[in-house]
């Protein structure tokens, strides 16, 4: 076999992770209606625990937060017990697991609000083209609220309670999700953020809402496991930084003036090519970053080898390749062919398509 360090343990920030192999977040709107996941869950993610860390769904901080219906949440109390099973399950397999919290912005709908005729939130008006799938089926992007001073310190407030809950749940971590044009990626963009008070304009200024959580989370857990997912190159929704180099530069100083155990990269726009224009060596985000970086985007088994031989980051994520293979560690490290799971079984369908795909002894 190659000789790698890909399958080897490794200690960061406190935590043994059995490899160098995550898994990446990945939504599968399987949670029950109001948002709660449970045993399929536990099911799904203790069958990847032979990864050395897993990383949950995008996990809504309020009802409004969600991308779509399905998807789950830990905006109350009622939602901890589900989410227990699920880590429970995975430490019963040794298996380490951290909380994706989330807020979709303007890319949720009223539908998916607490009341269910809220419009989505946004830190300045924009107007989404296209669609979000809901329950009644897919429904244009609808016009945003635009977020008051008092409603981005609730947002924070949810975003603390959410980690107070992620806590309760027994993860080992949280991870904000500050990629993809979801809400806080949206304050951090020039092209989603034309605010003119101190949560628009200046880099630091579009960076105080993510500075707010941080220490707000920072509150109710050790900085060193607290993770935040950037994709400085992303494009998701048409949308990006016009300097991003500048920007997340700025943001990697602030993970470190604060303490933050982990960055989670996407190198390039997440699926779909690791070279967008305008492109910039986003590794540099890794040799200033203090802690152990995640990168993550289009990785094969020989290109995760070749980055750890360069050391270009520390821990190598996966994300469509676990759908199909639940062992995809033991796949990768004998070097056995991957099973592609079909599109249609990504989003929603209970356990089909979802934990009934066998490993390699069980195929
Ligand atoms: C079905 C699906 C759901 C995803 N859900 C999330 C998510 O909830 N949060 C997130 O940060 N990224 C999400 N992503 C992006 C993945 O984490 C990952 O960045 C992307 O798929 C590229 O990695 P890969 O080439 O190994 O699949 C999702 C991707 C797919 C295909």
């Amino acid at each position: 076999m190659t000789k790698t360090d890909l399958f080897e343990p490794v200690t960061y920030n406190g935590l043994t992770l059995k490899n160098r192999i995550a898994l990446s977040p990945l939504t599968r709107a399987r949670a029950t209606q109001d948002g709660k996941a449970g045993k399929l869950q536990a099911d799904y993610y203790s069958q990847r625990a032979s990864a050395g860390l897993l990383i949950t769904e995008a996990t809504a901080v309020v009802p409004g937060g969600r991308g779509g219906p399905m998807l789950p949440g830990l905006w109350e109390d009622a939602q901890i017990a589900g989410w227990k099973e699920v880590t429970d399950a995975v430490h019963a397999k040794d298996g380490l697991i951290f909380s994706q919290l989330w807020h979709a912005g303007r890319l949720s709908h009223s539908s998916l609000s607490a009341d269910g005729k809220s419009a989505p939130v946004a830190p300045s008006e924009y107007s989404q083209p296209g669609e979000i799938f809901t329950e009644t089926g897919p429904q244009p992007y609808e016009p945003v609220h635009v977020m008051t001073k008092a409603e981005i310190r609730e947002m924070v407030d949810a975003y603390e309670a959410a980690a107070i809950r992620a806590k309760e749940a027994g993860f080992d971590g949280i991870e904000l999700h500050a990629a993809h044009s979801y809400l806080i990626s949206a304050f951090l963009n020039d092209m989603t953020n034309q605010r003119d008070d101190e949560y628009g304009g200046s880099i630091e200024n579009r960076a105080r809402f993510l500075k707010e959580i941080l220490e707000a989370c920072l509150k109710v857990w050790d900085g060193k496991r607290i993770m935040i997912r950037l994709a400085p190159l992303g494009h998701a929704y048409g949308t990006w930084d016009t300097d991003p180099e500048t920007l997340f530069t700025h943001v990697v100083d602030m993970m470190n003036d604060l303490g933050i155990g982990w960055l989670d990269l996407v190198e390039g726009d997440t699926g779909v090519t690791r070279t967008p224009e305008p492109f910039f060596d986003v590794l540099k985000l890794r040799k200033r970053f203090k802690g152990p970086t995640i990168l993550n985007n289009l990785y094969t088994r020989e290109m995760a080898i070749d980055a750890r031989e360069r050391d270009n980051g520390d821990v190598i994520a996966f994300g469509r390749p676990f759908i199909g293979n639940p062992d995809l560690v033991e796949r990768l490290k004998a070097d056995a062919e991957l099973h592609e799971a079909p599109l249609k079984a990504y989003y929603g369908g209970g356990a089909r398509g979802y934990t009934d795909f066998p490993t390699m002894e069980e195929a």
